[in-house]
């Protein structure tokens, strides 16, 4: 076959050498492009809308429907000014856009995309097609990645220091202890001296978490049975804080399987969820702690790649406490952010970083007044082996 005007061969639909030839028509196409796990939209250059298939409407949220072809664009898409600027710039634009990326604002969704002409075998442009994949998921990613790496340059400098606090740390506990001896008798300062101690002690707990916080995590693979994770956490928490009238009821059905994560690391997200809901309800109330298993994307499983959803175990932490005040939900996951006098502000930190490094996710809702609730979702089979 010799094209005609361009250099590019050109392999019409109608090419007696192309589809017929092994059986296909038009119809294949036409499946092949509503199939497509891209957006594909196509116009004519009359303005009017020639194909749109469901991913489109899927990211566009339109619903799909068959109504659209044959009508003005610019009308379809009219809660989409900006996609309608792309296309109508399609046929005065010496370049296109190529991989060009755009924030849809009526659903806040990042798409990428590339524009190109339709052009018939004369090389005249009859029409443009915009192909799109929708980036929302790889931001996100991105976005999170940018934390991660922001955090390293931080948890470095925090390790150094931390490091450098513990030693003469150490060094006024034991030498309070040895001052303590000789004060025998002296009831006043033996006071002082206890208190010195304890300070000490405290300020050695907030270096061991910063310590934690910034330490690189290599995750110990391993089936962990969720119902162990639990019990764990619940003794951990037991052995920080002092738990009082609190009741804890904990719902793990059996037709839960054994994770693939951190056994350890597990326990610690949990304890630092139950530390958290023990010193909120200081000393009275209710924790429900309730695990179920899902494998669709709307009732909660993840989806590592965007599109399909992996088993998923949710793990709710919900206490009937004061709540968290709705402005600082954004906040409470930051390393060192504290409502408490004594609080280091990193037991969340730490929680989202063990459940990124298992590829899960966490979110909390509450209800001031009325309690928090904390949702862990983890995939049953985590591929990731360490994360820093
Ligand atoms: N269950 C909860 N109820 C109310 N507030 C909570 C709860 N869990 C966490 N918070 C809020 O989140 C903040 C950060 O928690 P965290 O990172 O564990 O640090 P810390 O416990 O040292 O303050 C807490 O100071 C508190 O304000
Ligand atoms: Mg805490």
């Amino acid at each position: 076959m010799t094209p005609r005007r361009s250099t590019k061969p050109t392999l019409s639909p109608r090419d007696p050498t192309t589809l017929e030839a092994v059986g296909l028509g038009d119809v294949f196409f036409r499946q092949m492009v509503a199939n497509m796990r891209n957006g594909v939209l196509a116009i004519k250059r009359d303005g009017l809308l020639v194909l749109i298939n469901g991913e489109a409407c899927r990211i566009f949220g339109l619903p799909v429907s068959t109504t659209y072809v044959g009508r003005p664009y610019s009308e379809v898409l009219r809660h989409h000014p900006d996609i309608v600027r792309v296309l109508a710039g399609a046929f005065e634009l010496a370049a296109l856009p190529n991989r060009a990326d755009l924030r849809l604002k009526p659903t806040d969704k990042v798409i990428g995309y590339t524009l190109s002409l339709v052009r018939d075998d004369d090389g005249e442009a009859t029409g443009a097609a915009l192909f799109f994949k929708d980036l929302t998921h790889v931001e996100q990613l991105e976005e999170r990645e940018r934390l991660r790496d922001r955090l390293a340059a931080v948890g470095e400098m925090a390790a150094t220091v931390a490091h450098e606090i513990k030693n003469p740390l150490a060094g006024i506990e034991v030498m309070a202890g040895l001052l303590k001896r000789q004060l025998a008798g002296n009831r006043d300062a033996l006071g002082l001296v206890s208190e010195i101690i304890n300070e000490a002690k405290m300020a050695n707990a907030i270096v061991q978490e910063v310590l934690e916080f910034v330490r690189p995590v290599r995750l110990q693979m391993e089936r962990t049975p969720l119902l162990h994770a639990l019990q764990n956490a619940v003794a951990v928490a037991d052995g920080k804080v002092r738990r009082g009238q609190i009741a804890i009821t904990l719902d793990v059905p059996a037709e839960i399987p054994p994770i693939k994560g951190d056994g350890h690391q597990l326990t610690q997200v949990f304890g630092n969820l139950l530390i958290n809901a023990y010193e909120a309800l200081e000393g009275g109330g209710t924790i429900a702690i309730a695990a179920r298993l899902t494998h669709d994307g709307d009732d909660g499983a993840l989806l590592p790649d965007g599109h399909e959803a992996v088993p998923t175990v949710i793990v709710e932490v919900a206490d009937d406490g004061p709540g968290v005040a709705s402005e600082l939900t954004d906040k409470i996951f930051n390393p060192f952010f504290t409502t408490k006098p004594q609080g280091s502000g990193l037991g969340l930190a730490i929680v989202r970083k063990i459940v990124d490094a298992h590829e899960g996710r966490i979110d909390m809702t509450s209800v001031p007044g009325r309690g928090t609730c904390f949702r862990v979702s983890l995939p049953v089979e985590s591929t990731s082996e360490w994360v820093r």
